[in-house]
C-alpha cells in the first residue's frame, strides 16, 4: 500500500510537496518545475512574483499561518 501524496503546511510559510508531480494553469498548461529539486514550495501568502511557487516573499511580508488541523 502506498502512503498518501501529502502537503505539508510550512509554519508562515509555503506549502510543501514532493516536486513528483506536475503543476498546470487554468488551461492546463504545465509550470516548469525548478530543476534537480526534491520538493516543491507553493505560496501560501499571495506575495510572490513568481506564483504559484513560493519565492520566499512571505518571511517579509509577515505572512501568519500557522493553523493546525484539528485531531480527530
Ligand atoms: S508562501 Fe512564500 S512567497 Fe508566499
Amino acid at each position: 500500500m502506498t502512503e498518501p501524496f501529502t502537503i505539508r503546511c510550512r509554519e508562515n510559510g509555503p506549502l510543501v510537496l514532493s516536486a513528483n508531480v506536475r503543476i498546470v494553469d487554468h488551461l492546463g498548461n504545465e509550470f516548469p518545475l525548478p530543476q534537480g529539486k526534491e520538493l516543491v514550495a507553493l505560496c501560501r501568502c499571495g506575495h510572490s512574483q513568481n506564483k504559484p511557487f513560493c519565492d520566499g516573499s512571505h518571511k517579509q511580508c509577515g505572512f501568519q499561518g500557522s493553523n493546525v488541523a484539528i485531531q480527530s
